[in-house]
């Protein structure tokens, strides 16, 4: 854990000065490439949820490291003032950012935990896409707009 807490840093110290140097555009630009890996990872479980792909476990398991990678990076991109643009994040974010780093930190630590414990079979993947369905819904519903 303690490894994973400093690679983690490390990368979220990376990608922070990437974020500070570029402008609002590209921090819009890298939060939605990274919610769209996060996406492509969740249907990867999903298949596997649906019995549309073969249960596999390190398969699984790199899905949820990608998925970890982007919950690790994704906080620093969202620079005050860049709710304006080409984006479906909620300026709700900005108002209330403890709440919003909040569901941020499950997805960490959720993605995490279970690449981890990569899950075996499929009524293992399912109850993980369900879990982690549940983080996506809930950020979603309270911290992006309809556009
Ligand atoms: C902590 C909050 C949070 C969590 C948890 C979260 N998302 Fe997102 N997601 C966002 C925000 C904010 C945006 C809007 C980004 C923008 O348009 O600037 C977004 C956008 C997206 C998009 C659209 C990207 C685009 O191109 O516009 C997809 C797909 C997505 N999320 C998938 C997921 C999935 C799947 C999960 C769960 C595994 C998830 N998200 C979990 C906050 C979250």
């Amino acid at each position: 854990m303690k490894r994973i807490i400093a690679v983690a840093a490390a990368a979220a110290i990376a990608s922070a000065s990437v974020a500070f140097a570029a402008g609002h555009t590209d921090a819009i630009t890298m939060r939605k490439n990274g919610m769209q890996g996060v996406g492509l990872a969740m249907g990867t479980l999903v298949a596997m949820a649906k019995g549309e792909a073969p249960v596999d476990a390190k398969k699984a398991a790199g899905a949820l490291k990608s998925m970890n990678y982007v919950a690790n990076t994704f906080g620093d991109f969202f620079p005050e003032g860049s709710a304006d643009g080409d984006t479906t994040a909620s300026p709700k974010i900005w108002e209330d950012m403890a709440g919003f780093e909040e569901k941020l930190e499950a997805l960490q630590t959720d993605t995490a935990m279970a690449a981890m414990d990569a899950p075996q079979d499929q009524a293992a993947v399912q109850e993980l896409v369900g879990m982690l369905g549940k983080g996506c819904k809930g950020c979603h519903e309270e911290y992006r707009i309809e556009k």
